[in-house]
């Protein structure tokens, strides 16, 4: 397929940073394509021809850094990983000195990142797209390999409307449920968080959400309670302290408070979820057990593949633009 053909099949979208930038088509076009892509991979293998992608990476990865690298080659592309030799962007040389000595060289940049706010200077001094690959705020291409997930499960696995699906995500507020949360409110699907007092999402992020919630017409409740989870299609969760945020001494008292919000097979029965998902890497005994990581209700690694065709549908998209 040529890139001229693409232009006029994919929406204009200039960037990938934030679940709360795009809209409700945007998304579902991209969940098409992800979908369309996987199951013909070989129409879409020099898409990227002749193009490179850099790739800065301030925080460890294994499946970004694998899933963007094995995607960008199966579009024929060539990646570049900048990893954390280069220390924290802004350090050693300004991020939008950083942005601009790439884009002389580049088409893209793919980040992962300590501060949104480098994620918006690298965006904001390129003059190529950029994809936020994980920063303390977001992590849209997870949300959306999730979506792509939930679409393959329920969609076309059970024919039910993908608004008609309840997800709820429990544990700690953080990047993955923060593009969780924009993402199903955008796209009209129920979704409710369920985290201990003191560690529920952002109030500014939760009144944007609510907003998109409203105009989609789906519902969106946070709770602290467990037992307010109510009954639900698909549960989520991640670790209860995300990179950058380990504090040994906080450990314990950490454990103890998220203990009750353990996704386990006893969680599964009582709200009557068909699926367990899980961004990954698990802490497995804590935020969720062994038995249900291995259980044939888990989707982690059809969702970890869908990184990539996911990942994929961004690159294809932007580039073709
Ligand atoms: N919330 C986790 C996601 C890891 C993919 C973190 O930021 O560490």
């Amino acid at each position: 397929m040529s890139l001229t053909q693409l232009k006029t099949e994919n929406t204009r979208l200039e960037n990938f940073l934030a679940d709360d930038q795009l809209n409700k088509a945007q998304i579902v076009e991209l969940i098409d394509l992800a979908i369309t892509i996987k199951s013909n991979p070989k129409a879409y293998n020099q898409t990227l021809a002749g193009k490179t992608v850099a790739m800065i990476f301030e925080k460890p990865s294994l499946r970004t850094h694998v899933s963007f690298d094995m995607g960008i080659a199966r579009l024929g592309g060539h990646a570049l990983y900048l990893g954390q030799q280069n220390g924290k962007l802004g350090e050693r040389e300004r991020v939008s000195d950083y942005a601009k000595n790439l884009s002389c060289y580049a088409d893209a940049i793919v980040a992962r990142v300590f501060n949104n706010s480098s994620i918006e200077g690298l965006a904001e001094h390129a003059s190529i797209p950029v994809i936020n690959a994980l920063c303390d705020i977001y992590h849209p291409c997870q949300a959306l390999a999730d979506f792509v997930t939930l679409q393959e499960y329920f969609v076309i696995g059970k024919g039910t409307d993908l608004s008609k699906v309840k997800l709820a995500y429990v544990g700690d507020a953080n990047n993955v449920s923060n593009s969780l949360m924009f993402m199903a409110a955008i796209l009209g699907v129920d979704f409710t968080l369920v985290c201990p007092q003191g560690h529920g999402p952002d109030t500014s992020l939760l009144k944007k959400a609510q907003a998109s919630a409203d105009m989609s017409g789906s519902k969106l409740v946070l709770t602290s309670s467990v037992d307010g989870l109510g009954q639900q299609d698909a549960i989520y969760t991640d670790t209860w302290v995300s990179m950058g945020d380990e504090d040994a001494s906080k450990k314990a008292a950490i454990l103890e408070k998220f203990a009750p919000y353990q996704v386990n097979h006893q969680m599964m029965k009582n709200s009557g979820a068909s699926i367990v998902m899980h961004c990954q890497p698990a802490h497995l005994g804590e935020e969720i057990t062994t038995e249900l990581f291995d259980s044939e209700m888990s989707v982690v690694f059809q969702a970890a593949e869908n990184r990539m065709w996911a990942q994929n549908a961004v690159l294809v998209t932007l580039l073709a633009n």
